[in-house]
């Protein structure tokens, strides 16, 4: 017997007030469609269908990396009738059939797997993931008879008593297969004109089927995004998650709940954590490392016991083991920083690699160059990566020293050990151990500052 899933997610999604259609806006970095796809796809099942809209190509590209079959739901008459487009896809197969929200998207697999396991076990047609709330909300109301469940009742619809209800639905069923016929009974709300899969309750009941309601999860994990508002809690419930994780794995925090991580990021034990710090996308953090306040990393990877210093940006770039980044520096893509390298204040690198023990301390502009180990380069020295047309490299050999406040218009190459002095635009190679020297010779007209003060003062009294 085969595992199906559904995916609902063709509603127009009016209250988020988007241009963009609900399930593809982002928690963490990552659509929540993908949040919840991937969820199901954990649990390995023979078939996923997601049901959108006809004009929906958008979240057809967001998906086309995933194994998915997708029916389209020819308007949007509710979540019943959404059921009922992917049933067509479901058409002869016999087994258990998950059905979720598209909306849903903190859910875990494990929840999901206890969801199945508690269904077969209880040998129920139908069973409902609920959890409770307090307050006001807008989920549908578990209504029971005695212990047994009797009807799900909307937010909308519900009366005064019913309001009171704390066990609600979470958008999310296991049914068999054999319940699917039962949606053709399902009749239009009246007041929403819509056909709610919530109706399925009380006609499986209706009908002597087994129906049962499971408090598995909290709203943590199982709020519904209808708003921004729950768009912005889930991002914050999801942020929870994340950091506790790798608090338990062994990495500490200075403020946990100023710091943002990624689902897919990857950090080792030791690495300290201070407040307001961004690690997003495919990024690995190592061993022992500390990140200081106001960074943000993307898609890079950091070696063990590296250092990086307040208001730091790494995009897409490497830093090696025991190196130091910032306090206010740049590492824009392609740049690889070396072992136990140093790239200091107001730094910015780009597509460049800066050899093992290399130094930038302050100040400069280091683009398409190649840095070689132990080179210094002095403050504000800038590589002139680019003429107008092209870009051109900049190669700096092992060991050389690059006065302060030097330009080396690319292409161009300092030799092994060489020195540039300070103030020098180098437009030509220099070689190995040379010294390099473009600045002008430099004048001094003795007594000439005494003559000007002289006239100063004369026009002055004159006034
Ligand atoms: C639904 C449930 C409610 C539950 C809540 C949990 C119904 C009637 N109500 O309410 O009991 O507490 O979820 O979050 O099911 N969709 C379609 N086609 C449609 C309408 C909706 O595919 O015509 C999809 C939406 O894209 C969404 C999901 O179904 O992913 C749920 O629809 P939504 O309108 O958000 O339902 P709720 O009002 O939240
Ligand atoms: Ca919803």
């Amino acid at each position: 017997m085969g595992l199906f899933t559904v995916i609902l997610a063709a509603g127009l999604g009016t209250r988020m007030k988007s241009a963009t259609p609900k399930v593809l806006h982002t928690i963490n970095g990552k659509a929540i469609i993908r949040h919840v796809v991937d969820a199901v796809t954990a649990l390995n099942p023979d078939k996923i269908v997601v049901v959108v809209s006809p004009g929906s190509s958008m979240i057809q590209d967001a998906l086309k990396d995933k194994r998915i079959t997708f029916a389209i739901q020819r308007e949007p008459k509710g979540t019943a009738d959404a059921l009922r487009a992917a049933a067509q896809k479901l058409a002869g197969k016999k087994g258990t059939v998950l059905v979720l929200s598209g909306d849903t998207p903190l859910v875990n697999t494990s929840t999901l797997q206890r969801l199945i396991t508690t269904h077969k076990r209880k040998k129920e047609v139908l069973s409902i993931l609920s959890f409770t709330v307090e307050g006001d909300h807008a989920y549908g109301r578990i209504v029971r008879d005695g212990q047994s469940v009797a009807a799900i009742i909307e937010a909308g619809d519900a009366a005064q008593g019913l309001q009171q209800i704390k066990e609600v639905n979470s958008g999310i069923y296991v049914m068999e297969s054999s319940a699917l016929k039962l949606l053709r009974e399902i009749e239009i709300n009246p007041l929403k004109g819509e056909y709610y899969l919530t109706d399925i309750v009380s006609i499986a009941v209706r009908n002597g089927f087994r129906v049962g309601s499971h408090v598995l999860g909290d709203e943590t994990e199982l709020t519904g995004i209808n708003t921004r508002r729950d768009l912005c809690m889930a991002g914050l419930y999801l942020r929870d998650r994340i950091v506790s994780k790798w608090l338990e794995k062994g990495v500490s925090f200075v403020d946990m709940k100023t710091v943002y991580i990624d689902p897919d990021v990857e950090i080792d034990i030791d690495t300290i954590i201070y407040p307001n710090v961004i690690i997003e996308g495919r990024s690995t953090i190592g061993k022992g490392c500390v990140i200081y306040p106001n960074t943000r990393i993307v898609d890079s990877t950091v070696g063990n016991w590296v250092t990086i210093k307040d208001s730091t940006i790494i995009e897409s770039s490497i830093i090696k083991d025991a190196a130091s980044v910032g306090p206010f520096a740049h590492l824009r893509p392609d740049s690889v920083i070396g072992a136990s390298a140093k790239i200091g204040n107001f730094v910015e690198i780009k597509k460049s690699v800066i050899g093992n023990g290399a130094k930038a301390s302050h100040l400069s502009y280091l683009g398409d160059a190649e840095i070689g180990a132990n080179v210094n380069i002095g403050a504000g020295t800038i590589t002139c990566n680019y003429d107008g047309v092209n870009k051109s490299k900049t190669i700096i050999e092992e060991g050389c020293f690059i006065g302060s406040d030097t330009q080396l218009v690319a292409p161009v190459k300092v030799g092994k050990g060489a020195y540039v002095g300070a103030g020098s635009t180098i437009t030509k190679d220099v070689p190995p151990l040379a010294l390099a020297v473009s600045r002008a010779p430099q004048r001094n007209f003795d007594g000439w500052a005494a003559g000007r003060a002289c006239k100063k003062n004369s026009k002055s009294s004159k006034g």
